[in-house]
């Protein structure tokens, strides 16, 4: 058995001290082989950066999943393209940088075990996109020649979409779980084939705010239509995500967990 933490949207600094204080306590209680986040809003809630990235890392984060906002960094556009660790909408425009898709080795208990991780984007209400469906299809027949382990963040705004795709590729991969909302959904299950599905992982980050950002300036700009400076909202963190347990061999899924942690300052 195999043990997959993934952590829904890492929101700025704040989610970023949730996951350096839980994560490697939840690796060693929840004996976790393996952690995915999804990192686009993890520097300043807009993006990512090499420092926020490196950060993510010594919390023993070991892959990225980005998605509308992975170019709000500017600077990141090489990080993005050269970093193996960081796995972008694989439905994105031919041409665009970065890693469609990624295969990582790990060691359990002298076995080598591989895990594949596509990170696809939503189209409805979201920017025009290829279709995520196949594009997950392709993808995932390309890695089933290595691994039968292949975990997919779908990336998108509609409850729809996700569940069409979760029932999708029901029995062609391990998990399908939704992130981008921020906002933690409770039908976690194992469907019919075997895939564990979840319609949003939710947000690692400040609840008192509006999806992470600080509420006032949203409310502002929804009763006034006038934009202003997003800042990141720092009370009352949680770490959000879930726990996917799979048979290795199979690459089915066995269980899902959901977690949603209040994180205490220690
Ligand atoms: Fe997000
Ligand atoms: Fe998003």
């Amino acid at each position: 058995m195999l043990n997959i933490l993934f952590i829904g949207d890492i929101n700025g600094r704040p989610g970023r001290n949730a996951v350096k204080q839980l994560v490697p306590n939840l690796i060693s209680e929840k004996k976790i082989d393996f952690v995915i986040a999804n990192g686009e809003n993890s520097a300043g809630g807009f993006g990512i950066t090499k420092d926020v990235f490196d950060d993510l890392m010594a919390a023993r984060i070991n892959c990225v999943t980005m998605g509308n906002h992975i170019w709000d960094k500017k600077d990141s556009m090489g990080l993005i393209d050269s970093e193996k660790r960081i796995i972008k909408p694989a439905n994105m425009p031919p041409g665009t940088p970065g890693n469609p898709y990624g295969i990582f080795s790990i060691d359990k208990n002298g076995i080598e075990i591989k895990i594949g991780v596509i990170n696809l984007i939503g189209r409805v209400f979201m920017s025009p996109m290829d279709c995520p469906f196949r594009t997950a299809d392709k993808i995932a027949d390309e890695i089933r020649k290595t691994t039968n382990i292949i975990f997919v963040d779908m990336h998108a705004e509609a409850t729809s979409e996700k569940m069409a795709l979760g029932h999708y590729l029901d029995g062609k991969v391990t998990a399908v779980v939704g992130t981008h909302t921020h906002v933690q959904t409770s039908d976690e299950r194992v469907l019919a084939g075997g895939t564990g599905y979840m319609t949003d992982a939710g947000m690692t980050g400040s609840f008192d705010s509006v999806i992470g950002i600080k509420k006032e300036i949203i409310i502002k700009k929804f009763l006034t239509g006038i934009p202003d400076k997003y800042e990141v909202a720092e009370l009352d963190v949680h770490f959000n995500g879930v726990i996917c347990t799979i048979d290795e061999i199979s690459g089915k899924t066995i269980r899902l967990e959901r977690l949603d942690i209040k994180y205490e300052k220690s």
